[in-house]
């Protein structure tokens, strides 16, 4: 499968865990989960596809609800909910995944991670996530229900460098160009519970879950090669912002694609570029007695 950045991995390639052996994944553990989890770390996402696979996205509030209303909203609707940062929120499922995640390192020799982080996602029977890519390396946790895996090449066809710029700068959410086409280019893989999935760095993917409610956890990590990246990602973004016509990130070398990281730093630390992505309005909150789980703002 042809990269931008595969880093160490060259290919999707599923892997064995026995994270819900914790009992920490059960409907009483997530409801109990969703009664406590802090209201920052919580993205409510509701997305609508047209025929042609184009999707809008609308955002929920955490709103007042218990977490087994939470819940239930979930496993009856469309709705697709993120508990970021599972390393803090949620220590004792992060060393689950932790003792999971090292036989998958061990299997990559030159993987090493700087930075890790993870996100239990729970969403809904015939949820779908649109095409996307993260700027970082993803090892996707599978634990309840089924959920099918398109993973796109990551080439300029299916991965616009300019996309990617803006991503990176946070002026969208991480949505890039998508034609039905590409599906053909697609390795499609089916999850089950028990099984991870990782796939090269940077390479585009999208997600319909197999009509169950799905719990899995993303855990997402960055190496010295992706930071580099970034970084020349966000000061090549800035630079054509500014009119400039920067190259693409692949023709540079290590000295290159570093120096840009460090421009990035500089960059960011003046707060000139300003992310747009606080700017989306809630337009929900979720309830069970909706048909897509969405009900009205309280
Ligand atoms: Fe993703």
């Amino acid at each position: 499968m042809t990269t931008r950045y595969p880093g160490p991995i060259f290919e999707p390639r599923v892997f064995d865990h026995r994270i819900a052996d914790s009992g920490l994944v059960t409907d009483a553990a997530l409801a109990e989960l969703l009664d406590r989890y802090p209201a920052e770390l919580f993205d409510i996402n509701l997305y609508d596809y047209d025929d042609a696979g184009q999707v809008s996205l609308r955002t929920g509030a955490r709103g007042a609800s218990s977490g087994a209303d939470l819940l239930e909203a979930i496993q009856k609707g469309r709705l697709w909910v993120n508990l970021r940062e599972v390393e803090t929120g949620h220590p004792a499922l992060w060393a689950e995944v932790m003792k999971a995640f090292d036989p998958i390192k061990a299997s990559y020799p030159g993987l090493r991670p700087t930075t890790l982080s993870g996100q239990l996602i729970l969403s809904s029977p015939k949820a779908r996530v649109p095409y996307h890519f993260d700027p970082a390396g993803v090892v996707l946790f599978h634990m309840r229900g089924r959920k099918r895996l398109w993973v796109y090449p990551g080439d300029e066809a299916h991965l616009p460098e300019r996309s990617m710029e803006q991503v990176v700068m946070r002026q969208t959410t991480e949505e890039i160009p998508y034609s039905q086409a590409f599906d053909a280019d697609a390795t499609v893989v089916d999850l089950e519970p028990g099984q991870a999935l990782t796939w090269p760095l940077y390479a585009p993917h999208r997600v319909e879950n197999l009509s169950a409610f799905c719990v899995s956890l993303s855990m997402d990590f960055q190496t010295w090669g992706s930071r580099f990246r970034n970084g020349a990602l966000f000061t090549h973004g800035t630079m054509r912002a500014r009119g400039f016509k920067p190259g693409a990130t692949d023709q540079l070398s290590t000295p290159g694609l570093a120096a840009r990281w460090a421009a990035s730093v500089a960059l960011k630390r003046t707060g000139m570029v300003k992310s747009r992505l606080m700017d989306f309005e809630r337009s929900f909150e979720p309830d069970a007695r909706s048909a897509d789980g969405a009900g009205s703002l309280a």
